[in-house]
């Protein structure tokens, strides 16, 4: 099949908000940003896109480069208490957790720069074949960032990730770190320009509250909502809600 024939195809997220303003889902074998400040969901809005998409069937990766796997796994059961046979997806296969081993071959790595990312790129593919993937979260790029230090490398390194992603034929998220959490305060990295899509993430205080909101930047292949879509992270899980646009 041509890729202008597969970018048509849509992966829904089986988030209802987040599908409406997606008009869909996610473009089948894209590669999508998620981004924002700490706090706003990052960790626990790409995995609750996972277990929905590994509910379907379809088998998927998490990797982790931040927290353990096992913290991972408590968050979000304690999270979404709901979502309760998430034990059975990861017994099955169907959920592959992965990272521990990688992200302490980044914390510690001595090896040059790019030798350590092409030991991150080969751990990605070992990981998405051990259960044939077809969708991957990378839990966070800020920390390849921080690794590969140099700007220079890290450009042409996310180069090199989309294009083994592309290879391996996954849908991925891969979560980016913000310094700021509001939209005024945003700046982009190249990672920005490289990947297919961007969700972004914010944080304001209204009426001394904390709202959330949710925004498509970016998203190739696809129309979108141009709205910011308010949020909420509730114990069946998120609630995005849609604005209607005149
Ligand atoms: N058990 C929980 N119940 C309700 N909300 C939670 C729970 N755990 C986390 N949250 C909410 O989710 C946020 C953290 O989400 P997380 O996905 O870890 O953020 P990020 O990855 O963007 O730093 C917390 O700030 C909190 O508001
Ligand atoms: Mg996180």
């Amino acid at each position: 099949m041509k890729e202008s024939e597969n970018a048509k195809r849509k992966l829904p997220t089986g988030i209802d908000g987040l599908d409406a303003i997606t008009y869909g889902g996610i473009p089948e074998f894209n590669q999508i940003i998620v981004a924002g400040g700490p706090g706003c969901g990052k960790t626990l809005l790409t995995f609750e896109i996972l277990y929905n998409t590994a509910k379907k069937g379809i088998p998927c990766t998490y990797l982790t480069l931040e927290e353990s796997q096992k913290n991972i796994l408590e968050n979000f059961k304690s999270a979404f208490p709901d979502l309760s046979d998430i034990d059975s997806l990861v017994e099955s296969n169907k959920i592959v957790l992965a990272g521990n081993e990688t992200a302490s071959k980044v914390q510690t790595g001595t090896d040059s720069q790019s030798y350590a990312f092409s030991n991150v790129l080969s751990d990605i593919e070992e990981v998405v074949h051990m259960n044939n993937s077809k969708f991957l979260v990378i839990d966070s790029l800020s920390i390849l960032k921080l690794m590969l230090g140099d700007l220079l490398i890290y450009r042409k390194s996310m180069f090199a990730l989309r294009l083994n992603l592309k290879r391996l034929g996954v849908t991925s998220f891969l979560t980016m770190e913000m310094q700021h959490t509001t939209r005024e305060a945003m700046s982009f990295g190249p990672e920005f320009f490289i990947f297919d899509g961007t969700i972004m993430m914010y944080q304001s205080i209204e009426e001394n509250k904390r709202k959330y909101g949710l925004e498509i930047l970016k998203m190739r292949g696809s129309n979108h909502s141009m709205s910011i879509s308010p949020y909420e992270i509730t114990d069946k899980g998120f609630r995005i809600f849609t604005i209607s646009e005149i």
